[in-house]
């Protein structure tokens, strides 16, 4: 039976960090489905229809990954695309509370699903969406950091 795992975030922008964990998840899960989550409460930067366009670009070379997205409870999400592993990405020990926090809910909430722990290469640990926005916002450096064509769609956004 083959394995399939639920990676799910904001991905507001997808990150070269990102990109690593996917690139380990669709290696070693027969099929990855990347779950952009549609939160109303968050204010995000992209809309997710540009999230869905980016991480589509950034993912084009790996076959058993697909891009989704979802609004509701993560369990019910992964039941529906019958994923039973979710991952999650641990950078730093700062990650680990909430992460445990979500991992043991979720836990509570369906039994079908596990969650995988995963770190990224030690050059992206340092790594997040929000950092990314903030430097772009400020005109800093992020090249080498997220995909050539986010860096090209955040400066457009701060340009504007
Ligand atoms: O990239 P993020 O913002 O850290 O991702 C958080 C995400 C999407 C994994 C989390 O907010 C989530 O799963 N939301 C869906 C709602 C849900 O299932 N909440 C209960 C989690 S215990």
């Amino acid at each position: 039976m083959e394995t399939i795992a639920v990676y799910p975030g904001s991905f507001d922008p997808v990150t070269n960090g990102h990109i690593d964990l996917i690139q380990r998840s669709s290696a070693r899960f027969d099929k990855v489905v990347v779950a952009i989550l549609r939160n109303a409460s968050k204010t995000p930067l992209f809309s997710v229809e540009e999230r869905r366009e980016m991480l589509t670009a950034a993912t084009r070379g790996f076959e058993n990954v697909a891009i989704d997205d979802f609004s509701g409870l993560l369990v019910d999400f992964a039941e529906q695309v019958g994923a039973s592993v979710i991952i999650r990405g641990i950078r730093a020990i700062s990650d680990y509370e909430y992460e445990l926090q979500m991992a043991l809910m979720n836990r509570r909430l369906s039994s079908r699903v596990e969650t995988v722990f995963m770190l990224p290469a030690e050059s992206y640990s340092f790594l997040s969406s929000k950092l990314i926005k903030e430097i772009a916002c400020h005109g800093g450096a992020i090249g080498g950091l997220v995909p050539e064509d986010v860096e090209r769609r955040l400066k457009d956004k701060f340009t504007r």
